[in-house]
C-alpha cells in the first residue's frame, strides 16, 4: 500500500491487481482516491471469494477472469500490481507474453509494483517451481522501458505461520 500510495501521489488514478486472487488488497484500494480498480485472476473461485467478501462494494471493481500469459488486452492502467504471480512464470515464453502485456497496459509515467520471492525465499510454492529475484534481476526482466524507483525486502508470514522472504520493487514506465 505504501507503493500504491506513492503512485497515487504521483497522479495515478487506476490500478489493476494482477493475480489478485482472494487478496484483501482490493478492499484497501477501494478506500483510496482511485477512479478505476480491477482485479485479474485465472481462478474464478478466487475472484468469487473476493467479490462475495466485498458485498455491495464489489460492483465498484472490474473483475477480469484470464491468464496473465495469454491475454492480449486488459485496457490501460496507471498502476500494475502483482504480488506472488510473476515468480510462478518459470518459462521464458510466459514471462515474455506477461511483460508484453505489461508494456501495452501501463502508459508512460505509469507504475509497476511487483513482489516476488527473494533470493533467500522459497524454491517452490503450492507444489510449483518458482523463480526468485532481487531488485536487479527484476529490473533486468522488465527491461529498459521501466526504471526502478524503490525496492524493499519483506518477510511474509503465511496463514500456516511459515516465513517467506519477498522482494518488492516499484518501477516507473519511461
Ligand atoms: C500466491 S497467490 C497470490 C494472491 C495475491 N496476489 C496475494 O498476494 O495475496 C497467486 C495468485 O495468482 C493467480 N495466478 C497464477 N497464475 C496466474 C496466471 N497465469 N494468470 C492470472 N492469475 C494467475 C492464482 O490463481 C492466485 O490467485
Amino acid at each position: 500500500m505504501a507503493f500504491v500510495r506513492r503512485a497515487i501521489e504521483g497522479g495515478a488514478r487506476s490500478v489493476i491487481d494482477f493475480g489478485g486472487g482472494a487478496s484483501r488488497l482490493v478492499d484497501r484500494l477501494l478506500d483510496e482516491q482511485l477512479e478505476r480498480v480491477a482485479v485479474l485472476d485465472v481462478s474464478s473461485r478466487a475472484l468469487a471469494a473476493a467479490s462475495e467478501r466485498l458485498g455491495a462494494r464489489a460492483g465498484a471493481v472490474h473483475w477480469i477472469l484470464g491468464d496473465a500469459t495469454e491475454l492480449e488486452d486488459v485496457g490501460s492502467f496507471e498502476v500494475w500490481h502483482d504480488r506472488a504471480v510473476f515468480h510462478f512464470l518459470v518459462a521464458e515464453d510466459d514471462r515474455g507474453r506477461y511483460l508484453k502485456l505489461m508494456e501495452r497496459t501501463v502508459p508512460t509515467g505509469g507504475f509497476v509494483i511487483v513482489a516476488t520471492f527473494g533470493l533467500d525465499g522459497p524454491e517452490r510454492c503450492s507444489g510449483l517451481d518458482v523463480r526468485r529475484y532481487d531488485p536487479a534481476l527484476l529490473s533486468g526482466e522488465l527491461g529498459g522501458a521501466f526504471e526502478i524507483l524503490e525496492d524493499l525486502a519483506r518477510t511474509h508470514l503465511t496463514p500456516r505461520g511459515i516465513e517467506q522472504r519477498f522482494t518488492y520493487a516499484m518501477f516507473r514506465r519511461v
